[in-house]
């Protein structure tokens, strides 16, 4: 297998303990050991600026954040995270791996929060000047599986929401995948973790190695 030299951009989504971040680790060991200098980035945060607004949004008892507000400060957070990391490495030739992107705030702002879909859609495209991940992998969990996997951890702001915003998050994902169907795919997240991480390596390969 030959090393493909065009950097690219992977991102990881899905509910809450879905499993994306175990994958996203996984992923980007795997490309730095085929020659592939990668690096992992985390939303909200991933720069200092980032890591700040994460505080507002995800502190337990900031209760009076709006919807609105919420999607400003995620997409705040992304606009910085863009341009000071992503787009940087990417023109250097570096990967770049997401645990999560612009999808999160499609689907937990819009199928979370009912906020519009368009104008979030149009909220994203300002925040990332328009750089869209080559592929996303949705990993997909029952929110009941979500809530099990991360028992142990202490929720923050939006998990303390419950498995009703989950649902709705979850129910959104799907939506967003069959709308930009080229782009995501759709792994089953309650498989193990190697058999996942198996079949995310070989549509990764598909797709960008010859
Ligand atoms: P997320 O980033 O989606 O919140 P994590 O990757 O941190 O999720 O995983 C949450 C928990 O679930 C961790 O303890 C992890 O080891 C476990 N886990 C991840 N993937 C699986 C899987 N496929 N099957 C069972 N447990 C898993
Ligand atoms: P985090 O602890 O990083 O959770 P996870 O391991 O599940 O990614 O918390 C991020 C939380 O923020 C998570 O509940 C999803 C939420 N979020 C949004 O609501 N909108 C967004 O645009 C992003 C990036 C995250």
């Amino acid at each position: 297998m030959s090393i493909s030299s065009k950097a690219r951009f992977i991102s990881f989504e899905g509910i809450d303990g879905c499993g994306k971040s175990t994958q996203a680790k996984l992923i980007l060991e795997k490309l730095n050991k085929k020659g592939c200098k990668t690096i992992l980035v985390r939303e909200p945060g991933g720069t200092r600026i980032s890591e700040s607004i994460r505080e507002i949004l995800l502190t337990k008892g900031m209760d009076e954040l709006q919807d609105r507000t919420e999607s400003l400060l995620m997409t705040a957070s992304r606009a910085q995270l863009t341009d000071e990391v992503i787009i940087p490495n990417l023109d250097i030739g570096n990967w770049v791996i997401a645990d999560r992107y612009a999808d999160s705030t499609l689907a937990y702002q819009g199928g979370g929060r009912n906020l519009d879909l368009d104008w979030l859609i149009k909220l994203n495209d300002f925040a990332t000047a328009e750089l869209h991940p080559n592929l996303t992998f949705i990993v997909d969990v029952l929110p009941e599986e979500g809530f099990r996997r991360r028992h142990s951890s202490e929720p923050d702001r939006i998990e303390k929401a419950g498995l009703e915003l989950q649902k709705k998050v979850r129910k959104m994902y799907l939506g967003l995948a069959k709308r930009f169907p080229e782009r995501i795919m759709i792994v089953d997240g309650h498989e193990t973790i190697e058999d996942i991480h198996r079949i995310i390596w070989q549509e990764i390969k598909r797709r960008f190695f010859h």
